[in-house]
């Protein structure tokens, strides 16, 4: 779109707020404070694009979970470093911690944090899975270095065997798992398999293991392509990786079967997918496509939270007429006109931005009506200590009614009068 086609958008949002026509149609309430007080609701994974909230979303769920007499574990992947430490998260140990709740927030059930170790979690698989020189001669191997700790996948992949472990234990009422800032949401979804493909995967043992019978039968055509491979990925590497299969040959079948496990997991009643999103086009399509494909998956979904809007004071006063208004002060003149006449201006400004948060929402409610909503306001800052969780929890499971501002808290700006 053009810039003077956007503009033109704009000024035409902030002249008719609330445009006749069709109205959007009304999202369904998300009742986050029922799905984690409910006994049944055993797994909450919290899932969207980077940066728009998970981790928060997951720590403040799993925080209002805890007031309410459960005992929860979070699997935090990428916290915050100021958020970690007040969860008491200040080293990597790859197990969770009991976080020390204030009286105030009149916990009845135990809050536990653990941030994910990646490469922890693959070194534990390795030893639980093979003899003690075993695991030794694969966790010199360079290869198994480069694959534990960078290779794509591998973080997606060791939080759902993470999740596996605690789920096992049976010690959780309710674990809430965040997911990695994957640069596609949906990276997640597609680790398991992906990451048990590649380990088994025929291609390699072919390529990586010159004695079996696999490659003296291989075509002509495949010794030229393993040359080419070989030439590019150098000598070295290639007996890197030809040791480390010969290594991990035993644990094979035991990757794929938890894959396949943790993702029936995830399907399993007494799951439940939150997609979290901010009010930005980016965030709500990857949003749509994260619905989308959790329904092709036959996963379940419980609702969307839209984080980080910016609902106005008050929605007595157009944007149309508060810059109207702004302009009659400044005319008028006098002490305080300019201070006046900024405050209108800033709450158009805030109309404004409230009014294309609701349309973007009401956009997505149009794709999926039966997707539930919950809508977060932006807090003043960032949410990095237990006083801002405990605001966060408030904001996503509070009653639904009437805000303060008359705003209820599925919408950003009030419901249209029918
Ligand atoms: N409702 C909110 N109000 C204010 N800041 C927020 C809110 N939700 C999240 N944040 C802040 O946004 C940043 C990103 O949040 P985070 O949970 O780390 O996102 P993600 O895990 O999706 O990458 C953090 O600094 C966090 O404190
Ligand atoms: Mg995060």
């Amino acid at each position: 779109m053009s810039q003077a086609a956007d503009a033109t958008t704009t000024e035409r949002a902030r002249r008719h707020p609330r445009p006749a026509g069709p109205p959007a149609p009304e999202a369904l309430p998300l009742e986050l404070a029922e799905l984690v007080t409910d006994p049944d609701t055993r797994i909450v994974v919290c899932c969207g694009a980077g940066g728009v909230g998970k981790t928060t979303t997951s720590a403040a769920l799993a925080m209002a979970a805890a007031e309410a007499g459960r005992t929860v574990v979070v699997l935090t992947i990428d916290p915050a470093r100021r958020l970690a430490q007040s969860l008491g998260l200040v080293e990597l140990d790859n197990e969770p911690r009991r976080v020390d709740l204030p009286d105030s927030t009149g916990a009845r059930g135990e809050l536990h944090a653990m941030m994910l170790d990646m490469k922890r979690t693959f070194d534990d698989i390795v030893v639980a899975h093979s003899t003690p020189e075993r695991a030794e001669q694969i966790f010199e191997n360079p290869f198994y270095q480069t694959l534990s700790s960078s290779f794509a996948g591998t973080q997606e992949y060791m939080a759902m065997e993470k999740l596996g472990q605690l789920r096992a234990g049976d010690r959780w009422d309710l674990i809430v798992v965040d997911t990695p800032p994957s640069r596609s949401a949906l990276d997640f979804l597609d680790a398991p398999n992906r990451m048990s493909r590649f380990l088994d995967g025929t291609m390699i043992r072919l390529l990586t293991a010159p004695s079996r019978t696999g490659f003296r039968i291989a075509s002509a055509g495949f010794v030229f392509f393993s040359r080419i491979i070989s030439k590019i990925l150098g000598g070295q590497l290639l007996r890197d990786i030809s040791a480390f299969v010969a290594a991990l040959d035993t644990m094979f079948g035991g990757f794929r079967e938890r894959a396949t496990a943790t993702y029936e997991l995830l399907r399993r009643p007494g799951t439940w997918f939150v997609v979290v999103a901010t009010p930005e086009p980016d965030a709500l399509r990857e949003a749509s496509y994260f619905v989308d494909r959790l329904s092709t998956e036959q996963m379940p979904l419980a609702g969307l939270v839209l984080n980080r809007t910016h609902p106005p004071t008050t929605t007595a006063l157009s944007a149309t007429r508060a810059d109207g208004a702004a302009e009659e002060v400044l005319e008028a003149g006098g002490e305080g006109a300019e201070l006046a006449a900024g405050a209108l201006r800033v709450h158009a400004e805030r109309m404004a931005l409230a009014t294309r948060e609701q349309h973007l929402a009401d956009r997505f409610t149009s794709a999926h009506p039966e997707v539930a909503v919950r809508t977060v306001p932006a807090a003043a800052g960032d949410v990095h200590d237990l006083d801002g969780l405990r605001g966060m929890a408030d904001a996503l499971t509070g009653p639904d009614g009437d805000t303060p501002t008359g705003v209820p808290r599925r919408r950003i700006l009030p419901a249209r009068r029918r």
